[in-house]
């Protein structure tokens, strides 16, 4: 079994996470940005990941980027996450693959802009199935294993902009907000079970996918009055927080939601 002490850096700054080494993680949407970023940072913790996309190309960037390091080699699987029955086999070819499923981390999402006076019922259905729908069908594909495994960790993406003066995507923002109260009554209803539930919030993340569509020499500059703090949000910032969560270092923590945003005001 490869060691994260292995795969990290010896002159590293951030944790290792022994709780992490061995086990089985599934990340949605893990092709490409913030996903990629856990998708890489977990396996670099010794954890065997699975991971569900549409987009191929990126996934195959992924692999080849960690082929070689030293981590697990994470298994990718095609899926679409507002296909219900793909997201269900995704996580059944990982559970076959590589075991029961211990950390699961809902990140797929689909921020395109949409005009509020033409989005249609077909656009408004999309929009909650790709941002919303598949954090509570992908949870309860991974129950049965956790409950297995004496329980589990999921971690929910969320979003500054349910929370800041945005406009322009209403599904989204909508199913951001959405992702925080199912959050809390997952939590609630899996919490026996010792599978805790948690909401990682975060701010304007500097991934390429941002930089080369929507960050602008304006957004700059708003970023720079609203953060307390004077750096850009990396992916990496919040990879690290979601190896908390994912880690027994949280045991205790449910029901919440974390915000890392460089203190947005
Ligand atoms: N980047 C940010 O600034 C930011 C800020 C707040 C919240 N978030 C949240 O973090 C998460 C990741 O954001 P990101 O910026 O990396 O997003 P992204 O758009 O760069 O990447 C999303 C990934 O999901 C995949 N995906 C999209 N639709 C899919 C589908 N139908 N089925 C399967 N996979 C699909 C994409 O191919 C891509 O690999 C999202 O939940 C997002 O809402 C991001």
């Amino acid at each position: 079994m490869t060691v994260a002490s292995d795969t990290q850096p010896a002159e590293s700054r951030y944790a290792v996470y022994p709780s992490l080494r061995g086990k089985v993680a599934f990340v949605t949407g893990g092709s490409t940005g913030l996903g990629a970023e856990f998708v890489a940072s977990l396996a670099a913790q010794g954890v065997r990941v699975g991971f569900a996309d549409i987009d191929d190309e990126g996934a195959g960037r992924l692999l080849d980027k960690l082929a070689g390091t030293g981590c697990p080699e994470p298994l990718y699987v095609r899926a679409d996450v507002c296909d219900v029955d793909q997201l269900r086999a995704a996580v059944a070819a990982v559970e076959d693959g590589l075991g029961p499923v211990s950390v699961l981390v809902n990140n797929a999402a689909n921020d395109v802009r949409q005009d509020i006076e033409t989005v249609d019922v077909p656009e408004w259905d999309h929009g909650i199935a790709v941002n919303l729908r598949h954090h509570f069908f992908a949870t309860r594909a991974v129950m049965a294993g956790m409950r297995s495994l004496g329980g589990g960790s999921v971690i929910n993406l969320g979003s500054i902009s349910a929370h800041v003066d945005f406009v322009g995507l209403p599904m989204y923002i909508a199913s951001k907000a959405a992702i925080e109260g199912l959050t809390r009554t997952m939590a609630r209803e899996l919490g026996q079970d010792r599978i805790r539930v948690n909401c990682v919030v975060p701010g304007w993340v500097f991934t390429e996918r941002q930089l080369t569509h929507w960050v602008t020499p304006e957004v700059r500059e708003k970023l720079a009055q609203v953060q307390s703090l004077p750096d850009n949000v990396m992916p990496a910032d919040v990879a690290r927080l979601v190896l908390w969560l994912a880690a027994d270092d949280s045991a205790m923590c449910t029901g919440q939601k974390w915000i890392v945003d460089g203190g947005w005001m």
